[in-house]
């Protein structure tokens, strides 16, 4: 834990990610008591406003239920300095205002540490780090930085940027956000695999015949065309969020939890991923539908002839003894028929089957909404019947854990950059190895390459109609007379 006095700047402070994360996490952190005592907030940005504006700005999307008196507390913590991105001035002048609440709140010049949190459009990240290091870098106390996706745009942008970063500071002082790594049954992942010797010995081909990793948003890129169509699906989640979420699943046991052991396992296995073939692919882009816009009528489009993915689905190959020929299926898509993110993990057929209808064995880790853990299995119809029916064995949270509270994902991020453990960051060669299997297919898109195909599929449909038949080609196997899905898909989780 840092001793002393702690100074989180919030770089962009009037924008989207602060309002809606940053700023609500910080609050999440103050109302558990997770805060060090000596803290302030200090936000940052071009903005002109004065206290009052500050405070309803990056306040506004906070839930403080019963705690308003909490909110009232909280609020005496926060301090608005505005300026500009590129020029030092501003920043000595943000500097000496840090610098006199320092000094009021702690007289031990050796402990007064500073975060940086940057939540900044990619055009101004790089100024602003050096204008930081050069200016309000802090000489006496511990300096983080946490920075947020996108980090560049392929493996040379994104390598070029680490340069810049790394030449202002060291890889400890760096936190790279990936949020889904803040998600509660993400970062279950390692317990259920490491902790349990039934998983964690059927976890490889000998067992697993498929993995699908699958992200489904109900909405469109409404208000956010303008970013979204420089990067497409594949950059804005599979290349980060579904990838770490692969990694986690496919990776060694690390020699232990501490975060280089665990980030050193996760390079490796991204080692032996293959970039992905443009074969390997499907991509689609979504049209309107009923009364919802198509992505090319979305008005902060610029292109209206974007060719930019809304919909992908790609698998990667990892060429190790654990996984060679198991096909991991990563499938991401905005304008969907639903709000889903899982992992479905199919496992083999039971080789020489006494029993006629058993279908095949699935583990589920369903990370949002509903985070639930089940099984499908078989057994025997009860009652007089032979017959072999297909169930589940269902760990569901709000169910089984009264009382359940599930931080967001961005407070348990900002607690662990303030207790200095990695885990759960993204160390610089990891997204050196997470850009390669993606860039080639990338370029491809970009360049319009003559064997890119994008579909159409409609607004709230389950994406291109071609979609059933292209997981079935990489083996997963959906048994029709099984009839079975979970019971829970469409219950509400505030009812249980
Ligand atoms: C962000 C993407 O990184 O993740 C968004 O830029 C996406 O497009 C979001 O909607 C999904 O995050 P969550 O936590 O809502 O699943």
């Amino acid at each position: 834990e840092l001793q002393g006095s702690v100074t989180i700047i919030v770089l962009g402070a009037s924008g989207d990610l602060a309002k809606k994360k940053t700023y609500p996490a910080l609050f999440g952190l103050y109302r558990n008591g997770f805060l060090p005592d000596n803290v302030r907030i200090v936000g940052y940005a071009r903005t002109k406003m004065d206290h009052q504006d500050y405070l309803n700005r990056v306040t506004q999307y906070i839930k403080f239920g019963e705690d308003s008196d909490k909110l009232e507390s909280f609020k005496e913590l926060l301090d608005y300095v505005s300026g500009q991105y590129d020029d030092d001035t501003s920043y000595q002048n943000l500097d000496q205002f840090i610098y006199k609440s320092e000094v009021e709140r702690s007289i031990d010049a050796g402990k007064r540490n500073r975060v940086f949190y940057m939540a900044l459009p990619p055009s101004v990240f790089v100024p602003v780090a050096k204008g930081l290091k050069r200016n309000v870098y802090a000489k006496e106390g511990i300096n983080r930085v946490v920075v947020e996706k996108p980090f560049g745009m392929d493996s040379d942008s994104s390598n070029h940027l680490g340069r810049e970063l790394s030449a202002l500071f060291s890889e400890n002082e760096i936190y790279r956000i990936d949020h889904y790594l803040g998600k509660e049954m993400v970062k279950n992942i390692m317990n259920l695999r490491f902790a349990n010797v039934l998983f964690g010995h059927a976890w490889d081909r000998k067992f697993i015949d498929n993995v699908q990793i699958t992200f489904k948003e109900p909405f469109g890129t409404e208000g956010r065309g303008g970013y979204f169509d420089e990067f497409g699906i594949i950059r804005d989640v599979m290349q980060n969020h579904l990838l770490q979420v692969l990694t986690l699943i496919a990776m060694e046991r690390p020699i232990s939890t501490d975060s280089e052991a665990i980030r050193d396992e996760k390079v490796k296995v991204l080692k032996c991923i293959q970039p992905i073939a443009i074969e390997d692919t499907l991509l689609g882009q979504y049209v309107a539908a009923d009364s919802n816009p198509g992505y090319l009528e979305d008005e902060t489009l610029k292109n209206k002839d974007s060719l930019t993915p809304t919909f992908a689905a790609a698998v990667c190959w990892i060429n190790n003894e654990r996984w060679e020929g198991v096909p991991f299926i990563l499938k991401a898509g905005k304008a969907l028929n639903e709000a889903k993110v899982e992992v479905r993990i199919q496992f083999h057929h039971v080789a020489g089957n006494l029993f006629s209808g058993s279908a095949r064995n699935e583990l589920v880790i369903r990370i949002q909404p509903k985070e639930a853990v089940y099984m499908k299995f078989n057994n025997k119809q009860p009652g007089l019947s032979y017959q072999t029916i297909q169930t589940d064995l269902d760990l569901t949270y709000h169910q089984r854990y009264s009382d359940l509270h599930i931080p967001d994902a961005y407070e348990s991020l900002i607690l662990d950059v303030l207790r200095n453990d990695h885990s759960n960051f993204v160390r610089d060669d990891e997204l050196e190895r997470a850009w390669n299997i993606f860039t080639p297919l990338l370029h491809k898109i970009e360049t319009h390459d003559s064997e890119v195909d994008i579909k159409q599929y409609a607004y709230g449909s389950r994406g291109p109609k071609e979609l059933d038949a292209f997981v079935k080609k990489y083996g997963y196997h959906r048994d029709e007379k099984a009839d079975y899905t979970w019971p829970l898909q469409n219950v509400n989780p505030s009812a249980n």
